[in-house]
């Protein structure tokens, strides 16, 4: 980053990196600040809205922006950038059409009820991806894995899993257990058919080979909003919190959105589910204070208790900034991290703070995913006099000790990600990438920090243009054809 000539009361604000990017690159970076380190090998992804506005008008909402992957391929101390959107139904007819044609998360068809009566959201396969069982899924919650050709991004198309996905939803925070490589996701649903119809989570469990190998399912009284859930080594935790989803039936009959329907209700207590990972069954309940956890950090077991990193939040305000992104007075808030200890003994339950910078976006070193860990990171919101957004980085060690990098204002950072160097040894042996949109040039670069101290800045890859800013991605250790 070149430090800003600029006060912070003048830095631009973060919306130009919500700003479309309709072209699609690919070329070797030429500019960078400092050389690549020769033991950063691997393909960096990310996935998120590359446009917010079709023909000029807004979608209603962050979450209806279409999908696009972007793609950094470290090899020989060389970096290669390439983006392809995700060629949904929705991407392409309206691409065409240069209009809003397909209802949202919080977005509506203009035109009226008629318009929107009975018509689901479309799926813009926008939020994540993983790469499993050799195949490369783009994600969004309220649809299927949209199938992408890792190294060339060329779509696919739509994936089941051999139909075992017909009809469901699938999350964009599945995770891989590391020993056995299996990769365990959810989606929220309705079970009991037309006759009793009833809210529920699907349970997934995918070998390494990318077969469906369980399924479960969790009926529960109302319908969730469950983003995110904890991975320990026996156990998978979901949380369902005090975000409510109502007024199906004005979405259903085209009236009102489903982001419409969403609020925070401080009378409904957060509860704790404990899924056993060989079953896919609940075996053991909690129930705490209100409150809501977006995203979880790492979680494992320690004697009768299941250790969980969540970043918490007592609200969820930020919603009303997702439905108009493009206001100038909009917070993008975010959560707080702290760490969740329930004791599958006696049913206690004890929580405290980690971290007191805002926070969220939590990722470790995935090598260390149920098990006990030293070190995440994360995105954080600090006042640095600019618009709020994440503009900075927090290395948290176990214990909570906090190093804090901020960006100059009017820069945004992202979700950061753990490369672990080849043939590391140490658990933050390697670096934390994190895609950096530089408001001043409206242009976006990815910032290599050393893992350990994030004060070390490796380089600076600098690309020809801005990315808009992205939800979640992955690293991988291995490279692959372009
Ligand atoms: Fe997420």
């Amino acid at each position: 980053m070149n430090m800003p000539a600029k006060g912070a009361n003048e830095a631009p604000s973060c919306h130009g990196g919500l700003a479309n990017l309709d072209e699609e690159y690919d070329y070797w970076v030429e500019d960078i600040d400092g050389s690549i380190p020769a033991d950063l090998t691997g393909t960096f992804l990310r996935n998120g809205p590359g446009r917010q506005k079709i023909g000029g008008a807004p979608y209603g909402h962050w979450f209806d922006g279409d999908g696009m992957l972007s793609q950094f391929t470290f090899t020989d101390g060389k970096a290669h950038f390439k983006n392809r959107y995700v060629r949904t139904p929705k991407y392409v007819e309206e691409t065409a059409a240069q209009k809003i044609l397909y209802r949202g998360f919080g977005t509506q068809i203009p035109g009226g009820l008629l318009k929107n009566i009975f018509r689901f959201p479309a799926n813009p396969a926008n939020t994540s991806l993983i790469y499993h069982g050799g195949k490369l899924l783009a994600l969004n919650e309220g649809g299927l894995p949209w199938e992408l050709a890792m190294g060339s991004l060329e779509t696919v198309g739509e994936y089941d899993y051999d139909g075992a996905l017909a009809g469901k939803t699938f999350s964009a925070h599945g995770k891989v257990h590391p020993k056995t490589g299996d990769y365990f996701n959810f989606g929220a649903g309705m079970s009991g058919g037309r006759l009793k119809p009833q809210a529920c989570l699907n349970l997934y469990r995918i070998n390494p080979a990318g077969e469906m190998t369980g399924t479960g399912q969790i009926p529960l009284a109302t319908f969730p909003f469950c983003h995110d859930f904890a991975l320990s080594d026996r156990y998978a935790i979901y949380f369902i919190n005090s975000i409510v989803v109502s007024g199906m039936g004005g979405f259903i009959l085209g009236t009102r959105t489903i982001s419409d329907g969403i609020h925070f209700d401080n009378a409904i207590p957060m509860r704790m589910l404990v899924v056993d990972l060989d079953t896919l069954e609940v075996v053991r309940e909690f129930e705490t204070d209100p409150g809501a956890i977006i995203h979880f950090g790492n979680a494992f077991e320690e004697g009768d208790e299941i250790v969980i990193d969540a970043m918490f939040q007592d609200n969820f305000e930020a919603n009303e900034t997702l439905t108009d992104v493009f206001n100038p007075n909009g917070r993008f808030g975010g959560g707080h991290y702290h760490r969740y200890r329930l004791n599958m003994s006696d049913g206690s339950i004890a929580c405290s703070k980690v971290s007191e910078h805002e926070s969220e976006f939590p990722v470790f070193n995935p090598a260390k995913a149920g098990q006990r860990h030293g070190v995440s990171w994360t995105a954080c919101s600090i006042d640095n006099g600019a618009s709020s957004f994440f503009n900075g980085i927090s290395r948290v060690s176990y214990d909570g000790d906090v190093q804090l990098l901020t960006l100059p204002a009017g820069y945004y950072g992202s979700e950061p990600m753990f490369a672990p160097a080849q043939g590391a040894t140490r658990e933050d042996d390697g670096y934390v990438l994190d895609v950096v949109y530089d408001g001043y040039n409206h242009v976006s670069e990815v910032v290599v920090l050393r893992a350990e101290d994030l004060q070390d800045q490796v380089c600076t890859l600098k690309l020809k243009h801005h990315l808009p800013h992205q939800f979640h991605g992955q690293f991988l250790s291995q490279t692959f054809p372009l």
